[in-house]
């Protein structure tokens, strides 16, 4: 006989802070991300501040983004700061060679950037150019931001429109090294970070975690030899995690459950891939000082028909909702080695959370797991014992549910739950140890079919929904899951 769904939450067992970094985003010059999808230009129609589209800044101050990575991508490593300052009709062009050869007018650059982090009220985390960049490049765009002193640089900033130098902690040197970034060995990186981040100054009060180019999924030997070679000399590695359904891409939206089952077991291998990275990071860095940074990772799948193929504009359904919310449980279990990630692309791109289609604009059901999760945001993790039913589809199985739990500064402990079947109802047991919190409230995203999503003229068929059905339990309580969901339960 099959076990029953029981889920143990140690409440006071919690030791580890879920860095709000982890429900970080990412956006790069690729298609209408950046253009359309946050910058309008003050001159159009659609309501802007400073260029920024006002609904997509609210909506995503909303969700609670805290940190946002930019310009890019394989567009970083080709990217050249001075070309997106200073007068716009003065900033030169290029070719966007990566993202559908398109002509890229860098009218948006770092000090529009740099005005929209401020307006999200979030930390920026910007990535330099490595693989055709200079040395002197990267160190003159750190101090073009960050230094209070007389320079060139600080004059040049000061000449642009901005006295004061800005807040930046966050730095990548260089994007997917291994590919677009340069195609290196991870011997050949580890000397050029080494070289590169060494003129990664921190200026006056700004002090800078620098990140390093990490694996591309299971690529071991990457974190192997970057650990061994630099990691005295950063403070966060990355990994770049993807998931589509099989070798060719897939439809968005046109899937049957052979597809959902294959997406849910892609989604899931992130933690065993996370899992080896870590023990790789624990032999050289046992007391976990460097980061593992998620920085880019999601559901990748084929682009809306009719579209350009370099552009990667696809829809979101319930099942990217199962994805994100599987995904950052995960995460937040390992969040004493993960302290950033970030999810690709924010709006108009991959995995996104809104989608535009010019003044309209809708949000994902991705979006709304975010918005629900972000209850886990600085939140300290609860360790917990789940013991559950498979999801078994022909003659394959994963487990059923994705579980974890937090307590925020208030005392409320937030219990994030995905029932990954789509078919089949989940009663889960929940025991409480070292608390006598009770469930007060709870919010349910689902949908009547698997491959629900939101559409300009029908922008709410994904939406959360009020949840209640659970009820206190002796020792606990009893939560019932209807399949295809993503719950957050409060506990007071
Ligand atoms: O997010 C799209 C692309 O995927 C990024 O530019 C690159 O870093 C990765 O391969």
């Amino acid at each position: 006989e099959e076990p029953a769904n029981t889920l143990v939450i140690h409440a006071d067992q919690g030791r580890t802070t879920i860095n709000r970094n982890i429900y970080g985003h990412f956006s790069e010059h690729l298609g209408r991300c950046i253009y359309e999808g946050f910058y309008v230009g003050e001159d159009g129609a659609i309501p802007n501040t400073r260029g920024v589209r006002n609904d997509v800044v609210e909506a995503l101050k909303k969700s609670k983004i805290p940190v946002l990575r930019w310009p890019g991508g394989c567009f970083a490593d080709e990217y050249h700061w001075m070309d997106g300052i200073g007068p716009k009709e003065k900033r030169p062009t290029m070719i966007n060679t990566h993202w559908g050869g398109v002509t890229e007018n860098n009218h948006f650059g770092t000090h529009e950037f740099l005005d929209l982090c401020e307006q999200l009220r979030c930390e920026p985390y910007i990535c330099g150019n490595v693989g055709s960049g200079t040395v002197r490049e990267m160190q003159q765009w750190v101090e073009y931001i960050t230094s209070d002193n007389i320079s060139p640089m600080t004059d040049l900033r000061k000449a642009n429109g901005r006295e004061k130098p800005w807040k930046l902690t966050y730095f990548g040197v260089g994007n997917e090294n291994w590919g677009c970034g340069g195609s290196m060995t991870p011997e050949f990186y580890a000397d050029q970070y080494r070289r590169y981040a060494t003129y990664v100054r921190d200026f006056g009060e700004s002090h800078i975690f620098k990140i390093a180019c990490g694996a591309d999924g299971p690529n071991y030997r990457w974190t192997e030899v970057l650990m061994q070679k630099a990691a005295r000399n950063m403070a966060g590695l990355s990994l770049h995690y993807y998931c589509g359904t099989g070798i060719k891409s897939r439809s968005a939206t046109q899937f049957a459950e052979d597809d959902w089952f294959a997406l849910m077991k892609k989604g899931l291998r992130i933690e065993e891939i996370i899992g080896r990275h870590e023990a790789i990071m624990d032999r050289f860095d046992p007391s976990k000082k460097v980061a593992m940074i998620v920085d880019e990772w999601g559901t990748w799948h084929d682009v809306e028909p009719g579209t350009n193929r370099g552009f990667l504009y696809q829809q979101n359904t319930l099942r990217d909702a199962l994805v994100a919310g599987l995904s950052l449980n995960i995460f937040n279990h390992h969040a004493d080695r993960i302290r950033m990630a970030n999810i690709a692309q924010t709006v108009n791109v991959l995995q996104a959370m809104i989608l535009t289609d010019k003044a309209r604009m809708l949000l994902t059901p991705t979006y709304h797991v975010f918005e629900m999760y972000a209850v886990h945001q600085d939140a300290t993790l609860l360790p917990t014992d789940l013991a559950c039913k498979d999801y078994t589809f022909g003659d394959e199985k994963v487990p059923g549910l994705s579980v974890s739990a937090s307590k925020d500064r208030a005392g409320k402990i937030h219990v994030s739950l995905c029932n990954l079947n789509p078919t089949a109802t989940a009663e889960v047991s929940c025991k409480l140890e070292g608390s006598d919190a009770k469930p007060a409230s709870g919010r349910i995203l689902t949908a009547p079919a698997i491959n629900a999503f939101n559409t300009f003229d029908a922008p709410e068929s994904v939406k959360p929904a009020e949840f209640r059905d659970y009820a206190p339990a002796e020792g606990g309580f009893k939560v019932t899951l209807p399949g295809k969901s993503v719950v957050v339960l409060t506990l007071e």
